[in-house]
């Protein structure tokens, strides 16, 4: 089997260290692997199989003889260096929002729109986690019964913010413990926050990515806007509200959908059972739904609490639960890989 010349634009940061994991646990053929950083982290020894592989500052001389490149390190990174990797000949993988929409950029989830990939010109975005891991669950459900729109609330991880938003719960998390702040005064004077505008730790933040004019975040259009495109769907509606909480590792989405055909729990159930990808896990009484304990560091996807939707007409209501690192970031981008 060929086996290809790898970098990871990122491979200090959460996604980037996953990407790692998910190579060597997927048996990539990878014939040399670069970990690209900035200059903070330019030296650092990252872990690859059984080599130590110092990781090296990005310049624009990283993409030389690279086939495959992931990129994970944010959008300005990737806005600035895709076009220099496409230059150099190596298709890029980015997991940035920056050029997801450009209609010659397919934005691809494998299990969903796979043979997107077959039209690509150097570069396939990585849809946004959250939408990924709602679509795991609503695609399926669209193709039984033509999804029209959608009401859903996400929970998203601290992780999705990278490395330092996991350190900045932690440290909330320690300070409040050390004051006694649990006994009712108030967080928000001793907590420190940097990533977030507000504390994290014990609290919840209606507030993910940049405020748009509409009131809408960019973030929460992104599931109606990604959405329309991986399911080659132009009329499909979604309005969102995303949250952030304050959970480590592992996103989850409330979901009411509207469908054109008639549904039942019994056939939407299985639907799901059989989707690739995913996992219903879907008995109330037993106490038994989809959570983020559950579903951290495993690559499927979990649906459950699937029920009629009492507000719409063919309406269903589900919770899903997926490890935005994985199928939301590195895992998909692997897979994209596996597609190429
Ligand atoms: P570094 O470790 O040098 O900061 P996270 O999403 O966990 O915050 O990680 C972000 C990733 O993007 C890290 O690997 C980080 O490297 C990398 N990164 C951030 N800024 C740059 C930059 N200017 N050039 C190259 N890599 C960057």
């Amino acid at each position: 089997m060929k086996a290809y010349h790898i970098a990871v634009v990122g491979a200090t940061g959460a996604v980037g260290q996953e990407l790692l994991r998910v190579l060597e646990r997927r048996n990539f053929p990878v014939a040399s692997l670069r970990a690209i950083s900035s200059a903070r982290s330019a030296g650092k020894s990252i872990r690859f199989r059984d080599h130590s592989i110092p990781s090296e500052e990005l310049a624009d001389s990283s993409f030389d003889k690279i086939e495959i490149v992931f990129f994970s390190a944010g959008g300005e990174i990737s806005r600035k260096y895709v076009p220099v990797a496409c230059q150099a000949d190596a298709i890029a993988i980015d997991n940035s929002s920056v050029f997801r929409m450009e209609p010659h950029v397919p934005l691809v989830i494998p299990e969903i729109n796979a043979e997107d990939v077959r039209g690509h010109r150097g570069l396939i975005a990585n849809p946004n986690c959250t939408t990924a891991i709602a679509l795991m669950a609503l695609y399926p459900l669209h193709r039984a019964f033509g999804v029209r729109r959608t009401f859903a609330a996400s929970y998203q991880a601290v992780s999705g913010s990278g490395g330092r938003a996991i350190n900045e719960l932690t440290q909330q998390v320690k300070d409040a413990a050390q004051e006694s702040l649990v006994s009712g005064s108030r967080t928000d004077r001793q907590a420190t926050p940097r990533v977030y505008p507000h504390p994290i730790a014990f609290n919840l933040l209606p507030h993910v990515d940049s405020f748009l004019e509409s009131g809408y975040t960019k973030e929460e259009m992104k599931m109606q806007n990604e959405g329309r495109k991986i399911m080659h769907l132009p009329q499909f509606r979604a309005s969102v509200t995303c949250v952030r909480v304050p959970v480590y590792r592992a996103h989850s989405v409330a979901v009411s959908a509207e469908f054109e055909r008639p549904v039942s729990v019994e056939h939407a159930r299985e639907v799901l059972a059989k989707a690739p990808g995913l996992e219903l896990v879907d008995e109330p009484q037993n106490n038994r739904y989809p959570m983020p304990l559950r579903v951290a560091g495993k690559d499927n996807c979990e649906v459950g609490r699937v029920r009629v939707d009492c507000a719409f007409e063919n309406g269903l209501s589900f919770w899903v639960s997926g490890d935005q690192l994985l199928k939301g970031a590195a895992l998909n981008a692997v897979q994209i890989a596996e597609l190429l």
